[in-house]
């Protein structure tokens, strides 16, 4: 349809009032600011009292609509007082507080009291900074909230700022609180192991408070910094979600709260345990960013908006292609560490290169025992020269050869590790994370360097830059193999050494931020034993992830589906590996384990040099399938149509591009029991009115499917499956196009 010219005019007036309305309005009379963005209004103002209170967050509030000013909540009897019972936006501990504080210090003085008022804001681009202040000393909280225009997410963080004579000690300091009125709700987080990330746990909130955490200096498989709070019972398609990340790869704290009157508070940040941030005069202290974000549409509609919002404001750009120039889909990689271990040599890493080739793969990954003294993981690890034995020449003629094939080159490293047996621990035996005549516990035998330490990261930073500058490569897998444990720091005094929590982190963000800059091209992967260092923060960094240890197909795909809730398929790195695989001796089909890893960014880390040429060419045809659907599948709107959870015999996904003219969809048995068919699949998200083309990549339909039909019929109908489709771990996949 053509636009008319006061349609046009309508638009652009339009967009000058969107350009013109700051992101944060404030009532000067209720003393109420109001963000909105996307479906979301997030409102909170000033009490009577001076208190920042938080007064709506949900759908979007109309234009008009006006608040007046906020009320504390009353006092409940004489044991729970309006300061306790009144949501703040960022609590300081003191004047009966009995909830989770957002922030609690000690002054130099003993004083543990701190009651934060308002004092001021500033505008920004798009949002809004909050100064808060205590009533009586001198110190200043500014509140950064800064909202997506598009998804309504909200970027919260704090500054904690010093002004007193003497220094205080922060003992505990969130990025932000967040408060829901009372309800039934229920929560969502992610827990985990090694070799067992990504496990979507669901529960009623209950009163008490839930700790979802990590001590471990950095993220941990354990648990994962997210949560996501629904209306009700859990649901995929619907229903209001509250969800929140918190950008940090360090020790990290999310409470969940229902309080003394039901109502829910959430804080997240640092976590305390053990945390001691001492603040000299005129010193501040940062939070991370904790984002959250609100969907009408269940887990389903939350996640979709995370992954947007993750590729167009998280994950690194493409350099000098400006802010516009979305992350591209991942390379289809090789890499060596299943099928070699640290056995490497020049000649056989060739091989491997060779029949990648041939596969189709755009990026050869050379994994562990490159390096140093590498041949187990007993030694070598600190000292980054190339093993002269396994490569008398140095890397270049393995790039070249690489080159040569039509891939690029990406290697392994583990920059914040030592072995004992190492050179460079030989040499500087002070610069692991250690208490003084203290043991120094090793895992995996190795030790944590202190990265906090400024020789330790200069040392960091000058071995990767000289590796980088010195051979092509195009892409650093970073791992990270072990937690902390006797995290002392004796370089600084003994009040001090607590600091290691924030500066560890602020260094390794420093390191890859600087690298970036100084080589714009390399790539990055976290990886940390598999998915031990997933978070929003490092993934300001790293263009992908490492989900898991575990390649088994099927563990897999309950995998995905929890890895899912918060991140992009995009990150999610998925190998193809060998059968019967190690974790589970389970032996399944090449075409079941490369529909499983299809499902995100695929790799193929099995032992291709010993694959048959039947093994060969199918790998082949699914690769080029993948690759001409890639974008759907990664950067797509994704709907989990059937959970593979809860030992579900079925499982399937979908994913529709932007424009709705293409969709990819995976179908898994897992076990058929008692002869039970595949449930026809009602797919989501297609333009009803458009005509879409059927094409299995991998199996076939029913027999009564039509070729074409409209998106009604696919959303309505449904899809169904051949008759055949049973047995066990059994995939499927096709895709639909707009005629
Ligand atoms: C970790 C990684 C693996 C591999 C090994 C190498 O476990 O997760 O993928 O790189 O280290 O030692």
């Amino acid at each position: 349809m053509m636009k008319t010219f006061s349609s046009i005019f309508l638009l652009c007036a339009a967009q000058i009032l969107a350009i013109a309305q700051p992101a944060a309005q404030f009532d000067k009379d209720a003393k109420v600011f109001r963000l909105d963005g996307g479906n979301v209004s997030y409102v909170f103002g000033v009490n009577a009292k001076g208190d920042l209170q938080q007064m709506y967050w949900g759908g979007k509030l109309g234009a008009g609509d006006r608040f007046s000013q906020a009320q504390q909540r009353p006092e409940w009897a004489s044991f729970d007082s309006p300061y306790t019972n009144t949501p703040q936006e960022y609590a300081g501990w003191g004047a009966g507080l009995f909830v989770e504080p957002a922030l609690k210090v000690t002054f130099a003085d003993g004083n543990r009291d701190l009651v934060l008022h308002y004092e001021s804001h500033t505008e920004t681009p798009h949002g809004v900074d909050v100064v808060l202040k205590d009533i009586k000393r001198y110190i200043l909280v500014t509140l950064h909230y800064s909202m997506d225009p598009a998804t309504g997410i909200l970027a919260r963080s704090a500054t904690i700022e010093n002004r007193e004579p003497q220094p205080v000690t922060i003992e505990q300091a969130a990025a932000a609180g967040w408060a829901l009125p009372p309800a039934h709700y229920s929560l969502n987080y992610l827990t985990g192991r090694w070799a067992g990330e990504w496990t979507l746990t669901q529960e009623t909130l209950h009163p008490g408070e839930r700790v979802i955490e990590s001590r471990r200096g950095t993220t941990g498989h354990q648990a994962n910094p997210w949560f996501a709070i629904q209306s009700g019972d859990p649901d995929e398609n619907h229903g209001e979600v509250w969800f929140g990340a918190l950008a940090w790869s360090g020790s990290w704290r999310i409470t969940v709260e229902q309080d003394q009157l039901d109502a829910v508070r959430v804080t997240g940040g640092f976590n305390p345990f053990d945390f001691g941030y001492v603040l000299h005069p005129g010193q501040s202290l940062d939070t991370p960013v904790f984002y959250g974000g609100y969907s009408a549409y269940g887990l389903g509609g939350a996640s979709r908006m995370l992954h947007h919002f993750e590729l167009a404001h998280v994950l690194p750009h493409r350099l000098g292609e400006g802010e516009a120039a979305a992350p591209k889909p991942r390379p289809v990689i090789y890499n060596s560490w299943e099928a070699t271990e640290m056995n490497v040599t020049e000649a056989g890493q060739e091989a491997l290169a060779e029949k990648a080739a041939e596969l189709g793969v755009d990026r050869f990954v050379m994994d562990d025992g490159w390096f140093g003294q590498r041949k187990t993981d007993h030694a070598g690890l600190g000292d980054w020269y190339v093993n002269q034995e396994k490569f008398p020449q140095g890397l270049k003629p393995l790039i070249d050869k690489v080159h040569a094939l039509g891939m690029d080159f990406g290697l392994w490293v583990e920059p914040e590790m030592v072995n004992p047996d190492s050179d460079l621990y030989r040499k500087h035996p002070e610069w692991v994370l250690n208490f003084a005549g203290r043991p120094r516990s090793e895992e995996r035998t190795q030790l944590v360097l202190n990265l906090a330490r400024p020789d330790v990261r200069a040392y960091v930073m000058g071995f990767l830059d000289k590796l980088l500058t010195e051979n092509d490569i195009a892409f650093l897998k970073w791992d990270y193999n072990r937690n902390w444990s006797e995290p002392g720091w004796d370089q600084l005094p003994p009040a001090e050494q607590k600091k290691v929590y924030v500066e560890f982190i602020r260094n390794l963000y420093g390191i890859l931020g600087e690298l970036k800059k100084r080589h714009p091209k390399v790539e990055f992967e976290s990886c940390s034993g598999g998915g031990g260092r997933v978070d929003l923060g490092i993934l300001q960094y790293a263009d992908e992830v490492w989900p898991s240890d575990n390649t088994d197909p099927f563990d897999r795909i309950s995998q995905q589906d929890g890895f899912t809730y918060v991140y992009t398929p995009q990150i999610m790195m998925a190998w193809v590996t060998d059968s019967p695989h190690w974790a589970n001796k389970r032996a399944t089909s090449l075409e079941y384990r490369m529909l499983s890893s299809m499902q995100g960014s695929l790799g193929i880390g099995a032992n291709i040099s010993k694959w048959t040429d039947q093994e060969m060419s199918t790998a082949k045809r699914l690769i080029a399938s993948y690759h001409q659907v890639q974008p759907t599948i990664v950067q797509g709107d994704l709907y989990r149509l059937i959970s593979p959870r809860n030992g579900s015999e079925f499982s399937a996904t979908q994913t529709v591009n932007h424009d709705k003219s293409q969709s990819v969809i995976f179908a898994f048995v897992h076990s058929t029991q008692e002869g039970r068919g595949f449930p026809r699949l009602k797919l989501m998200g297609l333009d009803p009115a458009a005509e879409y083309a059927l094409t299995p990549i991998e199996g076939s339909v029913a027999k009564d499917t039509p070729a074409v039909a409209s998106g009604s019929w696919w959303m309505n109908h449904g899809l169904g499956m051949s008759e055949e489709f049973r047995g066990d771990f059994q995939g499927a996949a096709f895709r639909l196009d707009k005629k």
